[in-house]
């Protein structure tokens, strides 16, 4: 079973599932390049639960404020026109797609113009205020759920029964993010992902609504040095020593 799921097990350990009757959310949060989303998406595989990427969520709204014209200044009609769209996800593909006006977004949401404007997009409060609300509903639709973003452990949901931050020094973050681009068959500089990340990091942690920040009881990582399969063997060892079974 191990082998066939790509689940590296410890000697003498079993693959650990939540309990099925068991309501379970986890938080991972994090700055970009720590390999949250496929940490995140593993971990959720392997224990069992559903998995949720915020960033989808405010990536799609910066998609909208662009691809319907508006002046992202004007905060009441980019609230007005994200909220019409009713973002969700459609939970029977694998991973989940997020939908727009009942449409899929998804091929939008890591484009290079959808990159550039989502942090300012991300910084507005009453969108936050929005996309929080949609989070929780979806939480309550799915109680057993790996939450992933900036502020999921510090704002939504401060009850998680596991909270983790991931971090990763900046210089291997931009190597991470310039391997990926070349993967896609794309140019990367490595400097400039360097200068972006920092600004970045900047710009996520000082604003006023959600800041970027690592919550009292996260348990917290250092990426840098560590392969994807480590760090969820690390987080699914914490999980496990939460939950009874
Ligand atoms: O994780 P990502 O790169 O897909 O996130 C895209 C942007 O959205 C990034 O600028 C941070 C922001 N974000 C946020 O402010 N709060 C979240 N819960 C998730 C993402």
């Amino acid at each position: 079973m191990g082998a066939q799921t790509g689940t590296i097990l410890t000697p003498n350990r079993r693959a650990f599932k939540v309990p099925p009757d068991r309501s379970t959310i986890i938080t991972i949060d994090g700055p970009a390049g720590t390999g949250k989303s496929s940490v995140a998406r593993e971990l959720a595989r392997r224990i069992g639960l559903d998995f949720l990427d915020t960033g989808a969520m405010y990536r799609a709204a910066a998609a909208i404020v662009l691809d319907e014209h508006l002046d992202p200044s004007d905060i009441e009609a980019v609230v007005a026109r994200v909220a019409s769209a009713d973002l969700h996800f459609d939970w029977t593909t694998d991973p989940p797609t997020m939908l727009a006006w009942d449409r899929p977004i998804d091929h939008r949401l890591r484009e290079a113009d959808v990159t550039a404007i989502v942090s300012p997009i991300a910084g507005i409060g009453r969108l936050r205020e929005h996309l929080v609300r949609k989070q929780r509903i979806i939480a309550a639709q799915h109680p057993r759920l790996v939450s992933e973003g900036r502020d999921q452990g510090s704002v939504v949901f401060p009850d998680a029964d596991a909270k983790f931050y991931l971090d990763a020094d900046p210089r291997v973050r931009a190597l991470r993010r310039a391997e990926q681009l070349r993967a896609d068959g794309r140019g990367a500089d490595e400097a400039a992902l360097l200068a972006e990340i920092i600004e970045r990091d900047r710009s996520d942690s000082t604003r006023h609504d959600g800041p970027l920040i690592c919550p009292e009881d996260a348990v917290v990582i250092d990426t840098s040095l560590l392969t994807r399969d480590q760090v969820v063997e690390r987080l699914e060892g914490e999980v496990r020593a939460r939950i009874e079974v």
